[in-house]
């Protein structure tokens, strides 16, 4: 009983940090254009591989994750995600460490500087201090991962 759990919890047990894009912005068009505006925003965070970002937005937005010169190009690539209403969501960064590039592929919000290039470091340690569950079942998963490392530590 004690060891399905273990071994439960280490298959559930993944040092995930969510990182919000554009803080309580949340992934819009800058109010003015401000070219760089999410990359300052995102580059003096120290953004590890195997975390997350969390896009969140109300309206007609949507994100692509693409190419260096599809960000510099503003092009119009089909989108991972497209929404009208607003949404929220996730994106794993599980290519590893490099520049990982996003954009709005809706009218001229790229243009606008809804673009965002974030440099990406190699995954250092299992620590979740920051980390903030989007939901119940996270936060379940949070006190086993909790627990397992408790237990890993004993
Ligand atoms: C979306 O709108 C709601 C209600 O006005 C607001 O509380 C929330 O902060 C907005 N989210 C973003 C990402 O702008
Ligand atoms: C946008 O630009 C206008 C005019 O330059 C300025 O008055 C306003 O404060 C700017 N807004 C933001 C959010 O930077
Ligand atoms: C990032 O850090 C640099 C240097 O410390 C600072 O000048 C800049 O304002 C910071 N940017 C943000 C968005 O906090
Ligand atoms: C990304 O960050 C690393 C470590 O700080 C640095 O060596 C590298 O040059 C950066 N890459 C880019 C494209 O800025």
């Amino acid at each position: 009983m004690t060891l399905a759990l273990v071994v439960l919890a280490f298959t559930e047990c993944e040092a995930v940090t969510y990182y919000t894009v554009g803080d309580g912005r949340g992934w819009t068009t800058p109010p003015n254009i401000t070219a760089g505006f999410y990359d300052d925003s995102a580059a003096n965070k120290s953004i590890e591989a195997g975390n997350v970002l969390r896009f969140e937005f109300n309206g007609t937005h949507s994100f692509a994750a693409v190419s260096k010169k599809e960000y510099d190009n503003c092009a119009k690539v089909s989108p991972i995600y497209k929404a009208s209403t607003g949404w929220s969501g996730g994106y794993k960064l599980s290519r590893g460490a490099g520049m990982y590039f996003f954009i709005c592929t809706i009218d001229s919000h790229c243009e606008a500087g809804q673009k965002m290039a974030v440099n990406v470091t190699a995954t250092t340690s299992a620590s979740f201090a920051t980390w903030s569950p989007p939901s119940t079942l996270g936060a379940l998963s949070t006190a086993v991962c909790a627990f397992t490392l408790f237990l890993r530590g004993h």
